[in-house]
């Protein structure tokens, strides 16, 4: 029997434990938890009865009753509720991104080293989809050849930015950059799909829509069938429920961006284009790979990947390895594996290596956009070498 402390218990750590208890058949347990939201408080000591609720990070992680640490708050306090859980000797869950900042990486990289032995789960979800995981075989088998370049992108609707605009991600001193917060995700997936980094990158980005000079586009389009107005659906129905920090998406109380496309060469040689947009009429999760034997098309939203060989007569393959959704179904496969670890002391599927990988990228990308300029990776990858 596991028994788990949370530290910061909102929606997306909930999720992650409902499906947890729902494959550990018993062997999970959340015995108590720290979230400094009295809203968080009242509504999950409410849905789990007999739950403790803890009045500090210390008191929850030096509790003796508890043998992993859950962490779920907002990103910028990701590092501090990671190390003060390593340092008390517990196994840890860390929801993405694992830091804000480089400071932070560099807190979280010594703590690691002071005790190498424990657990460190990052929870990068998309990794663990039939989806992903297919198109990684393929690429392995070397379908693909070389890279030689590529494309991919994350395309929000409407009212997913809305409800990031309007919440606790407007603000980088609790999101850190929005292209951390909402694609290290996607930036995870690159790195792992190309078994590579970036030398180097560049980015333009910016704030274009959620601004409170577009608050009209709420009165544009019919109050929903709930009673909604367009671009309220997505937090009066769900994302970012119960916390003190919600407002209109049409706020100036903001310094996070709601598109940005940037450009990265990796070390392989390959060159990459990301586009984030966080008001699209059409969504789109896509990768469009070309190498030198043939190249690969991905959209897990659609749940379709083709891959078409170079060749006289090239016949292309398209298969639908999963039905679609924005993680390509992978909730239940990522808790097997977190609960494999658990139990059984497997190895962890995401790393805190791939975590601070994958915020290091965003960093760089940020500041590329910051400071107009093309910013050489390798100060970065030093800190992970040290
Ligand atoms: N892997 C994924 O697909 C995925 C999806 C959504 C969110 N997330 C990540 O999960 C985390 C939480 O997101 P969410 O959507 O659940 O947000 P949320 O607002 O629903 O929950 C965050 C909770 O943490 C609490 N909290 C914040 N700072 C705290 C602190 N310093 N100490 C204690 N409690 C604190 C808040 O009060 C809130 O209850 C974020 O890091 C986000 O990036 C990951």
């Amino acid at each position: 029997m596991k028994r788990i402390g949370v530290l910061g218990f909102g929606r997306r750590i909930n999720s992650v434990l409902k499906n947890l208890m729902s494959v550990a058949d018993g062997n999970v347990s959340v015995v108590a938890f720290y979230d400094n939201s009295a809203k968080a408080v009242e509504r999950i000591s409410a849905e789990y009865p007999g739950i403790r609720v803890c009045s500090s990070v210390e008191e929850l992680v030096t509790s003796p009753d508890v043998d992993w640490v859950f962490i779920g708050s907002f990103n910028a306090a990701h590092c501090g509720h990671a190390v003060a859980a390593l340092d008390a000797g517990k196994d840890v869950f860390c929801e993405k991104p694992v830091a804000t900042n480089r400071q932070q990486c560099q807190d979280i990289v010594a703590a690691r080293q002071r005790h190498p032995d424990q657990q460190f789960v990052v929870g990068f979800v998309l990794r663990y989809s039939a989806f992903y995981r297919t198109m990684k075989r393929w690429i392995d088998e070397g379908r693909l050849g070389r890279l030689i370049s590529m494309e991919f992108n994350e395309t929000l609707s409407p009212f997913h930015g809305a409800a990031m605009h309007g919440n606790w991600r407007r603000r980088s001193e609790w999101s850190g950059p929005m292209i951390l917060e909402k694609c290290c995700h996607d930036i995870d997936l690159l790195l792992w799909m190309t078994g590579s980094k970036p030398s180097r990158v560049a980015s333009f980005g910016g704030l274009n829509f959620f601004t409170s000079a577009n608050a009209h586009h709420n009165d544009l389009y019919p109050v929903g069938p709930k009673g909604f107005r367009y671009y309220d659906r997505g937090l009066a129905t769900g994302f970012a429920v119960g916390t003190e920090h919600n407002i209109t998406p049409f706020n100036d109380d903001k310094d996070t961006i709601d598109n940005q496309v940037s450009i990265l060469e990796l070390e392989n040689g390959a060159r990459v284009s990301f586009h984030f947009c966080m008001h699209s009429a059409k969504l789109e999760r896509r990768f469009y790979m070309c190498g030198t034997r043939g190249s690969i098309r991905a959209d897990v939203l659609t749940g379709t990947l083709e891959y078409t060989p170079v060749g006289w007569e090239p016949t292309s393959e398209t298969v639908r390895p999963i039905e679609g959704d924005d993680h390509g179904n992978a909730e239940l496969p990522m808790v097997q594996d977190v609960l494999a670890c658990m139990l059984h002391g497997a190895p962890p599927p995401t790393t805190l290596e791939d975590g601070l990988r994958a915020s290091y990228t965003c960093f760089g990308i940020d500041e590329a956009r910051e400071n107009g300029a093309v910013v050489d990776m390798a100060g970065y990858w030093a800190d992970i070498k040290r």
